[in-house]
């Protein structure tokens, strides 16, 4: 498989741009995000790929989405204690960090992200932006189906939060979070062996901007709510 980051294309005049803001698109577009995702890494040569989530009902989601694909896996495991060891060249956690309970919790997933992965392999993540000064507002919520609510403002940095989705205006369930912060997951990044950290801002696609007008995405960006993590074993 060629390198995550020779394929993280930010060429804005692609028709079809891998990363960025596509989940944005997709969340628009109500299609569940890891079904792309999972498209292509295929598409640009994965051999083999395996899906963890500690959710049963969304790892039976996923198999009957995939049913009958041989170089698919797709397993109930939690990411705090799943027991892989130097097999994979790419692992990613598409807004999943958010989920651990604490810094403990944050630190043992990211050492086993890390004891998974190859020698160089590559990290890539989809947390919310750890830094204080942010507002998360509603308006994100009913335009993007979910956003992030803090108790106070500004969250400490490893605070619980909570998620709230919505469909369309409606609020439709809530989920507990943990709010870390940019300077934390840089911190434990490093203690479990990650190097060559950087943090990538998405952007929206210029078809979408023609769409839906530059103010609608307001709520999301400067500074943007959600960032791309990209880190290197090693
Ligand atoms: C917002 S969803 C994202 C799902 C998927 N990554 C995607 O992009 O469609 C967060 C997922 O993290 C899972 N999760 C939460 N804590 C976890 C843990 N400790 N280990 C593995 N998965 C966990 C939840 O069950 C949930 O499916």
């Amino acid at each position: 498989m060629p390198s995550l980051k020779s394929l993280l294309g930010f060429n804005q005049d692609e028709e079809e741009i891998p990363f960025g803001m596509s989940w944005i698109v997709e969340i628009l577009q109500h299609v569940i995000p890891t079904r792309t995702y999972v498209e292509n890494f295929l598409k640009w040569g994965a051999s083999h790929i395996i899906g963890i989530d500690s959710n049963e009902n969304m790892i039976e989601l996923c198999k009957s989405k995939f049913e009958g694909d041989s170089k698919l896996e797709f397993h109930v495991h939690s990411a705090i204690d799943m027991p892989y060891n130097e097999e994979f060249d790419l692992a990613t956690s598409l807004f999943a960090l958010q989920f651990m309970e604490n810094f403990n919790e944050l630190e043992k997933t990211l050492t086993n992200i890390q004891k998974a992965l190859k020698p160089g392999g590559e990290f890539l993540a989809f947390v919310p932006h750890g830094r204080p000064d942010i507002h998360f507002t509603d308006e994100a919520g009913k335009k993007f189906g979910a956003y992030l609510k803090p108790a106070s403002h500004p969250p400490p940095d490893g605070s619980r939060v909570k998620i709230i989705f919505y469909d369309k205006e409606e609020i439709i369930g809530d989920a507990d979070a943990t709010f870390f912060y940019v300077e934390t997951y840089e911190r434990l990044l490093r203690k479990a062996g990650f190097s060559k950290i950087e943090w990538i801002e998405p952007y929206i696609e210029p078809k979408f901007i023609a769409k839906y007008g530059e103010e609608f995405f307001q709520c999301i960006k400067d500074p943007p709510r959600d960032l791309l993590l990209y880190a290197i074993k090693g």
